[in-house]
C-alpha cells in the first residue's frame, strides 16, 4: 500500500450511491427531538425515544410489549449530548408518522463518507525550554479525544511514562472491550451500530476500538504521541517522535469501519465525548455538501463548543479547486495542510566528484562503488535495459509516468536508477524496490554532459538522507481543500493551516507501510500525507493553550492561534501555495496563516464569540427556527439580533457578479478583548488590498485594564474585484493580524 499518497476523501459518488437506493426501502434517519416536549411520565429520552418508534411502527401489534419490543431492535442510537434525539431505521410510512409526532423536530439521512513526527514540532518552533511547551507542561491533564479510525495501543506513542496517576477529576471515559487503557491512553470506545445497521450484511468486523486502517494510531500520536526515541522509517527522518502535546492523555472515539464512517456513529462518538468530559476534539473527516443544519459534525460540534470543548476539523483533501472544502462551520477550526522543511535525498557522486542530489525514499540497502553509468533515455526498451543490469542507468520522464518507468527498471532487475523528473511525490519507492533517485532537470543537462564526455562514467549512490532546513517552507499543498465555505461563506474557512504533508508518525505494528519486491514491510511509524494529519496539530496546539490557560474558550483558542500565525515562509516571503503555481497564497488557501504556536501563548488581543453570536449569524441565514433549534437543542437563544458579521478574527467581503466600474462599500464591526496586563495602546495598520480603499475607525484602541473590551469600524470600499489583505493591531509586544477577503460568490458556486 501506498502510503506517501495522500488519504484522498472521496465521499460525494458514496453519498449519491446511497441516495439512490431503492424508495420503499427502509432508511436510516437521525432525528432532533424537542426534549422540552417530553412528558414528565418518562424517566428518561431514551424510553420516550422508544414509546415515540413504537407508536408509528407500520406492523402495530395490539401487545405493547411487542411493539416496544420491535421498536428497540430499530433503534440504532439516543443522543442526549451532541443532539436531543436519536437515530433509527424507519420505512417511508413510520417516517412520515413520526414527523407528526409530539416533539419532532427535524431529521436527516444516516449519511456517508471516509476519512481524510519527528520533525513537525521543531518546526513549529516548538521548544523544551522556552514557549508553549513549557508553559503548558506539555499539555499535562489536558484531554484529547479523536473521531477517527481507533488506535494501536501496544505502540510506544501511547506509553504512560512519566505521567500523573491520578486522572482530571471530571473525566468518566474509559476503556470498552479488548483495550487497555494507562495514564496516556485514557478512553477507547467504538461506535458501529450505524454501519452495522447498513452494511451488516456486506462485512464482518471486530467490535473493538483497536485500529484496523492506521489513520487514528497516527493522527492520534501527532497530536499526543509521548516522546519515543529512535523512530524513523527505515532510516529515513531518523530522530525523537514526539506528538504536539506530549503529555496530554488521549481517548479515541473509533467510528471508521471498512473504511466507511455514517453520521449515526460520528453522532454517537461526539455525544459520548462531551458526557465523558474530553477539553479537545480532533475530527480528520467530514461531510461534503451539508448545510448546517444537516451537518452532523456542525450539529455535534456546537454541542461540543457550548461545553466549552475546542473542537479542530480538517479542511478535506479536495484542493486546490475553489470552494471543495467540507466542515466550513463557524464554531470549528477548520485546518488546511502545509509541506514542512524537510526532504528525503539520496546522492550520485561521479568518478570526478561532483555530488548530485536528488529526491528519494529507497528502502533497501544499496552497497555498489564507482559502478558504469549509462544514458537510455525513455528507458523503453526493456532489452537494452537487461543488458544495463550492473550498471547505474539514467532515464529521462518524458512527462510520462515515472511509474511505468519503474515498472520497467523493476522488470530488469537494473542495479540503480537516477530518474530526470519534476516528480515529488515519492509513493513510487514504496511500491518499487529499485535503488534509485529522482533528480531535477536541471541538474539532468549537467549529468548527461558527463556521461556524454567521458567513456569510462563511474559513479556511486547513497541513500537514507533526511534533509531539513528546505526553502521555501511551509507552503500550502495542492491537495488541501480551499475555501470558501459553501454551508457559510460569511465566515473565512479555513481557519488555519498546519504540517500535513508527509507527516511521520505512529502506526500498527500489523499494517504494511510498503511492498520492497516480495517482501512486505512493516513498521511501527509511517508516513501519511492530507488535512488529516494537519487537524491534529492544531488539536495538539489547543491541548498546550487550554493547559497553560485552562480558562480560555474555544472561540479565544482560535482567535490566538489565528492572529499569530505566520504569513511569511522561511525566506521571509508570503507563504505559497503550490496549488497555484507558488503564487502567495490566499486566505481561502490558508486561513490566517501558519500556526505558531509559542506566539499562540500570549495574543494581546482576542476576538471572542459566544453560543448567542453564533445563533444570531444562523439568524440572518435565515434558516428556521426548526433547522436553528436542532442545531443548538436550547430554547435560551433568540433571533432578536440577526447579524451577518461575527466577530471573528478574519473579514469576509462577499459580492455577487463582478463588475470594474460599480463601487460597493462593506463595514464590520468587530470588538477585541484586551488579555495583557496594565494599560496599552493598540495601532491600526492595513496591508492594503489593490484598488479598494479601507480604513478603520478609531485606529487607535488604548486599553486600560485585562479584559477591558473595545470596538473598531473596519470599512471597504471598492469595486467588484477579487483581493486580499490584512488589518494588524500592534502595541509594543503584539501583532494581532487578521486577513480580510474580498470574494465573488458568484465564482464560488
Ligand atoms: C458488534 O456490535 C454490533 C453493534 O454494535 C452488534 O450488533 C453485534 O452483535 C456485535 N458483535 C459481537 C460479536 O459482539
Ligand atoms: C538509539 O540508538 C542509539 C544508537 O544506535 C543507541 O545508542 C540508543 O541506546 C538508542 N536509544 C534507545 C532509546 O533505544
Ligand atoms: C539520523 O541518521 C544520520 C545518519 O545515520 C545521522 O547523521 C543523524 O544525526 C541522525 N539524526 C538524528 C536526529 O538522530
Ligand atoms: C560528495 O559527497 C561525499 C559523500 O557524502 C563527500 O565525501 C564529498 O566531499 C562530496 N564532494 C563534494 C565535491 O562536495
Ligand atoms: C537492510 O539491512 C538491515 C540491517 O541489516 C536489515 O534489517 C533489513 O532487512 C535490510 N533491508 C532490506 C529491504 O533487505
Ligand atoms: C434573508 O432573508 C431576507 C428577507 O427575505 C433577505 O433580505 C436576505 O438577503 C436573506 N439573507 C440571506 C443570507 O440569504
Ligand atoms: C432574546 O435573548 C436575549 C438574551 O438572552 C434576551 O435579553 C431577550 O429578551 C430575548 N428576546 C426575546 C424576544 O425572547
Ligand atoms: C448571484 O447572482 C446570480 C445571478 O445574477 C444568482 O443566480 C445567484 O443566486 C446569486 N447568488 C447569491 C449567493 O446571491
Ligand atoms: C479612497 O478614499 C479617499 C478619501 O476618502 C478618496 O479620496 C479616494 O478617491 C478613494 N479611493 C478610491 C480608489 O476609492
Amino acid at each position: 500500500m501506498a502510503t506517501i499518497t495522500r488519504v484522498f476523501l472521496c465521499f460525494s459518488s458514496i453519498i449519491i450511491l446511497n441516495l439512490v437506493h431503492t424508495l420503499a426501502q427502509s432508511h436510516n434517519y437521525i432525528i432532533h427531538m424537542d426534549a422540552s416536549a417530553m412528558p414528565k411520565a418518562f424517566s428518561t429520552q431514551h424510553a420516550w425515544h422508544l414509546s415515540t418508534l413504537s407508536s408509528v411502527l407500520d406492523n402495530a401489534d395490539t401487545s405493547n410489549h411487542n411493539n416496544l419490543n420491535t421498536a428497540y431492535s430499530k433503534l440504532i442510537y439516543t443522543y442526549t449530548n451532541a443532539m436531543n434525539g436519536f437515530s433509527a431505521n424507519l420505512s417511508p410510512k413510520e417516517f412520515e408518522a413520526l414527523k407528526r409526532s409530539p416533539g419532532y423536530v427535524s431529521s436527516t439521512l444516516d449519511l456517508l463518507t471516509k476519512l481524510d513526527t519527528s520533525h513537525s514540532p521543531e518546526f513549529l518552533g516548538l521548544n523544551p525550554n522556552t514557549g508553549a511547551w513549557p508553559a503548558a507542561k506539555f499539555g499535562e491533564d489536558v484531554i484529547v479525544g479523536l473521531v477517527d479510525s481507533g488506535v494501536w495501543p501496544e505502540s510506544e506513542s501511547f506509553n504512560d511514562e512519566g505521567l500523573p496517576d491520578k486522572l482530571p477529576s471530571r473525566w468518566y471515559g474509559n476503556c470498552e472491550s479488548s483495550i487497555k487503557c494507562n495514564r496516556k491512553l485514557i478512553g477507547a470506545r467504538f461506535f458501529n451500530k450505524g454501519f452495522v445497521a447498513q452494511q451488516a450484511q456486506l462485512s464482518t468486523i471486530v467490535n473493538s476500538t483497536r485500529d484496523t486502517e492506521g489513520h487514528g494510531t497516527h493522527t492520534s500520536s501527532t497530536a499526543v504521541g509521548s516522546q519515543v526515541d529512535n523512530a524513523s522509517f527505515f532510516g529515513y527522518a531518523n530522530g525523537s517522535a514526539k506528538g504536539v502535546a506530549s503529555r496530554a492523555r488521549l481517548a479515541m472515539y473509533k467510528v471508521v469501519w471498512n473504511d466507511r464512517i455514517y453520521t449515526s456513529d460520528v453522532m454517537a462518538a461526539i455525544d459520548t465525548a462531551i458526557s465523558d468530559g474530553v477539553d479537545i476534539l480532533s475530527l480528520s473527516l467530514g461531510f461534503d455538501d451539508a448545510t448546517l443544519s444537516d451537518d452532523a459534525v456542525a450539529i455535534a460540534t456546537f454541542a461540543a463548543m457550548d461545553r466549552g470543548i475546542f473542537v479542530a476539523t480538517s479542511a478535506g483533501n479536495a484542493g486546490p479547486g475553489r470552494g471543495t472544502l467540507h466542515n466550513g462551520i463557524p464554531w470549528v477550526t477548520n485546518v488546511a495542510a502545509g509541506t514542512l522543511d524537510r526532504e528525503f535525498h539520496g546522492t550520485l557522486t561521479l568518478a570526478n566528484g561532483v555530488n548530485i542530489s536528488g529526491l528519494s525514499m529507497y528502502l533497501g540497502n544499496y552497497s555498489a562503488h564507482q559502478v558504469p553509468i549509462v544514458f537510455m533515455g525513455s528507458c523503453d526498451d526493456l532489452t537494452k535495459l537487461g543488458n544495463a543490469r550492473s550498471k547505474i542507468v539514467v532515464c529521462e520522464d518524458m512527462g510520462g509516468n515515472i511509474d511505468n518507468l519503474a515498472s520497467n527498471i523493476d522488470t530488469t532487475n537494473v542495479l540503480a536508477t537516477v530518474f530526470i523528473s519534476s516528480v515529488t511525490d515519492l509513493s513510487v519507492f514504496l511500491q518499487h524496490s529499485f535503488a534509485g533517485i529522482i533528480i531535477n532537470p536541471r541538474y539532468g543537462e549537467i549529468l548527461k554532459a558527463y556521461i556524454k564526455s567521458n567513456s569510462d562514467a563511474k559513479a556511486s549512490m547513497s541513500f537514507k538522507i533526511t534533509a531539513l532546513g528546505i526553502t521555501p517552507a511551509p507552503s500550502v499543498d495542492s491537495y488541501s481543500s480551499r475555501g470558501p465555505s459553501n454551508s457559510c461563506p460569511f465566515v473565512l474557512k479555513p481557519d488555519i493551516t498546519a504540517p500535513g504533508t508527509s507527516i511521520l508518525a505512529a502506526w500498527p505494528q500489523n499494517l504494511q507501510v510498503a511492498q520492497f519486491g516480495a517482501q512486505t514491510l512493516y513498521n511501527n511509524f509511517n508516513f501519511l500525507t492530507g488535512t488529516s494529519m494537519a487537524c491534529p496539530h492544531v488539536a495538539g496546539v489547543a491541548a498546550l493553550l487550554k493547559g497553560a490557560h485552562p480558562d480560555w474558550s474555544p472561540a479565544v483558542i482560535r482567535s490566538a492561534i489565528m492572529t499569530t500565525s505566520d504569513i511569511f515562509d522561511n525566506t521571509k516571503k508570503l507563504i505559497k501555495d503550490i496549488g497555484e503555481g507558488d503564487k502567495p497564497a490566499s486566505p481561502l488557501a490558508m486561513g490566517a496563516g501558519h500556526i505558531n504556536p509559542n506566539k499562540a501563548l500570549d495574543p494581546g488581543l482576542v476576538y471572542d464569540v459566544g453560543g448567542q453570536d453564533y445563533v444570531n449569524l444562523l439568524c440572518a441565514m435565515n434558516f428556521t427556527q426548526e433547522n436553528i433549534k436542532a442545531i443548538t437543542r436550547s430554547s435560551s437563544y433568540n433571533c432578536s439580533k440577526p447579524s451577518l458579521d461575527l466577530n471573528y478574527p478574519s473579514f469576509t467581503a462577499l459580492f455577487n457578479g463582478s463588475s470594474k466600474e460599480s463601487r460597493i462599500t462593506w463595514e464590520f464591526v468587530r470588538t477585541v478583548t484586551y488579555f495583557g496586563e496594565g494599560q496599552t495602546i493598540y495601532t491600526a495598520s492595513i496591508t492594503p488590498i489593490k484598488g479598494f480603499n479601507v480604513s478603520i475607525i478609531p485606529s487607535k484602541l488604548v486599553f486600560k485594564e485585562k479584559n477591558e473590551k473595545l470596538s473598531f469600524k473596519l470599512r471597504i470600499e471598492g469595486p467588484k474585484i477579487e483581493g486580499f489583505g490584512y488589518i494588524t493591531w500592534t502595541d509594543v509586544k503584539h501583532v494581532v493580524r487578521s486577513p480580510i477577503v474580498v470574494i465573488n460568490q458568484a465564482s464560488s458556486q
